[in-house]
């Protein structure tokens, strides 16, 4: 018999397809203010009471209650077996269906990572404040007009000197070595010692939407090579999916109903700092697909921000290729060039935000441009004229997946070559050019940028304060029974705003037996090591266990929270949470006190729990 297939891999084919394109396929939807409706097709009925939510990616019928995720949807409309709806699904992406041998996971391991980066992140920050060589860094960021309040909003910090500056942050050396390390944050050298990647360097730190942090930008102060020093592909950073700003564009804005795409850091700070938040950029790639559905999963329409120069060019029509596939409905894609020596930092201090607004609110649409672009390529004067334009329309056309596009485009290219729709038609089969060739030869190829040069030794040293508090908690604690409401809700909250999850650590989690606790630390897990993570790709994780269904309904549940205060909502619940958590040990050990059964470990863990309810 063949594996399992890897939880990860269903996560994986879960992120990527997108719900509203396979029902819509099969049952044809209609937008209903940010859902989609249909007639369910589960049970008859004459309205339509069947509706799909695109953030949640997850479907939900009012009339019989029948619910679920993508999978779920394959296998009750065309009565399929779990693992053939996968295969079905991953089939269409592309995507092989690997097998495994035996159960693992790798969360706890990247939850580590994500505290170290964290630390790192803090430390870069306090550095930039206090460090002796920090001067220049804070000069350098002021005479490029950064306020300090977006300094600490974008979290920029300053990475000193020393070689091995990092190893300070922690006791355990060792293992935090083989964690910087694997974060890309240490090079390891042959005789198994590291340093420290980036140096002397302003600090960029690229989050995910849910703001953690990935990895880094590291800017030289002025002038030196290479001018941004990246974090490599890690476990936790991927170039080809990350876009550095979007954690703050969504923290700052409560509707984006467009994003511009640039492709510096120093431009999506600039922009920020003259109050355009909802600029994001790549990080020194092309943009990819994944970028742009990631894009499209928050807003409808995207602008892309070139230099006017040739390279600028070139980016423009290898993001054509990414981009047609994706045009559907209300999706939009705009163009906009900037001139010749400028970029969008430069442009917006020299002209404004207004300025410059006005000038996205003009960007090209992505047809306008693609026509643009081929008929500069040819003189349509000529015989040959036409049949040239065709022939190079032809590897975009074969692109494009919107029938009413398609028929826009075709309309258009009859237009301007005077052949009959039929006639292009014929000339349109089957394309035998390969975009992706004629779009390398007119373009650059992106830079690639190296580390630099390995160095000496050099070593730091951590250090821990010691504290002891004496009084005991004021609170009377109660046992049990504290908890129930405030799981339930947690994890209704989570089920339907992943994004929400605040930064806290639920490591006190674990050890509670309780099923709710559990379960929420699981979906705590899921989300902290998924970014992608959707009430879809969560529920899934759950489908063979009895508690699924009660999942399904909380996945459901009309919450009455509006996603500005989830957040605050779930910081509030994990801290009265853990509040509860730390009184009933505490209740436990001080019987156990009272009966005289305490043993010396135990009393120093009661010393511990006395500062830590303090300090909540
Ligand atoms: P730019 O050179 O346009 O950067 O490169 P920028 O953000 O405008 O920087 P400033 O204004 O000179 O400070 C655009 C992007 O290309 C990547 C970075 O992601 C950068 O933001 N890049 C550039 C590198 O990764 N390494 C480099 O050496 C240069
Ligand atoms: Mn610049």
């Amino acid at each position: 018999m063949a594996g399992r297939i890897p939880q990860s891999f269903i996560n994986e084919l879960l992120a990527r397809v997108d719900l509203v394109d396979i029902i819509d396929s099969r049952v044809p939807l209609k937008k209903a203010g940010r859902n989609y409706s249909a007639c369910c097709p589960f049970h008859n009925e004459k309205t339509p009471s069947f509706s799909v939510n695109p953030d949640k990616q997850f479907y939900y019928c009012f009339g019989c209650g029948a619910s679920g995720n993508a999978l779920t949807f394959i296998m009750e409309y065309e009565g399929q077996e779990f693992v053939a709806a996968v295969e079905e699904l991953a089939g269409q992406q592309g995507m092989e269906v690997p097998r495994e041998a035996s159960l693992g996971s790798n969360f706890n391991q990247n939850n580590e990572l994500y505290e170290t980066m964290e630390k790192v992140a803090a430390a870069y920050q306090l550095q930039l404040k206090h460090h002796p060589n920090s001067r220049k860094a804070i000069e350098y960021l002021k005479n490029r007009g950064l306020s300090g309040e977006i300094a600490k909003q974008y979290a920029i910090g300053y990475a000193p000197p020393d070689w091995q500056n990092l190893l300070g942050l922690e006791k355990d050396q060792k293992a935090l070595q083989e964690n910087l390390v694997k974060t890309g944050m240490m090079i390891k050298k042959d005789d198994g010692r590291a340093y420290d990647r980036f140096r002397d360097r302003i600090m960029f730190p690229i989050r995910n939407r849910r703001g953690q942090v990935l990895g880094f930008g590291g800017r030289v102060i002025d002038k030196g090579e290479p001018k941004y020093l990246n974090s490599p592909e890690t476990v936790l950073f991927h170039k080809g999916r990350e876009l550095y700003g979007i954690y703050e564009m969504r923290r700052q804005l409560r509707n984006i109903d467009q994003v511009i795409i640039v492709e510096g850091y120093m431009d999506v700070v600039a922009l920020a700092q003259y109050g355009i938040y909802n600029a994001v950029a790549t990080l020194g790639t092309a943009t990819t697909s994944d970028h742009l559905l990631t894009l499209f999963r928050i807003c409808p329409s995207i602008v892309f921000c070139f230099d006017g120069d040739k390279a600028g060019r070139a980016a423009a029509l290898r993001a054509l290729n990414h981009a047609l596939p994706l045009l559907k409905e209300a999706r939009e894609i705009r163009l906009m060039f900037l001139p010749e020596g400028e970029d969008p930092d430069s442009m917006v201090r020299n002209i404004g935000s207004e300025s410059f607004l006005e000038q996205v609110q003009q960007a090209t649409t992505l047809f306008d441009y693609l026509f643009e672009y081929l008929t500069s390529q040819v003189d349509m004067n000529t015989f040959e004229g036409p049949a040239k334009l065709v022939h190079l329309a032809k590897p975009f056309i074969t692109e494009i997946k919107e029938p009413i596009l398609l028929a826009r485009f075709q309309q258009k290219l009859s237009q301007l070559t005077g052949l009959s729709e039929k006639q292009l038609e014929s000339t349109l089969e089957p394309g035998d050019i390969d975009t992706q060739s004629q779009i390398s030869q007119s373009g650059q190829n992106p830079p690639t940028y190296h580390n630099e040069n390995p160095p000496p030794e050099y070593n730091t040293q951590g250090h821990q304060p010691q504290q002891t508090v004496e009084t005991p908690p004021t609170a009377k604690p109660k046992q049990s029974e504290r908890n129930k409401a405030p799981f339930r809700r947690a994890i209704a909250l989570l089920l339907q705003y992943p994004d929400a999850l605040p930064a806290a650590d639920l490591g006190w989690l674990k050890p509670i037996e309780e099923l709710g606790a559990q379960m929420l630390y699981e979906i705590y897990k899921l989300i902290s090591n998924n970014e992608a993570a959707t009430t879809a790709i969560l529920v899934e994780n759950w489908r063979e266990k009895p508690e699924y269904p009660h999942l399904i309904k909380l996945a459901n549940m009309e919450l009455h929270a509006d996603s500005e205060n989830v957040h605050s909502e779930l910081c509030e619940i994990f801290k009265r949470l853990e509040k509860n958590y730390l009184l009933d040990q505490w209740d436990r050990l001080t019987e156990k006190l009272r009966n005289g059964t305490v043993t010396g470990a135990e009393k120093d863990q009661l010393k511990q729990l006395q500062k830590a309810i303090y300090s909540k």
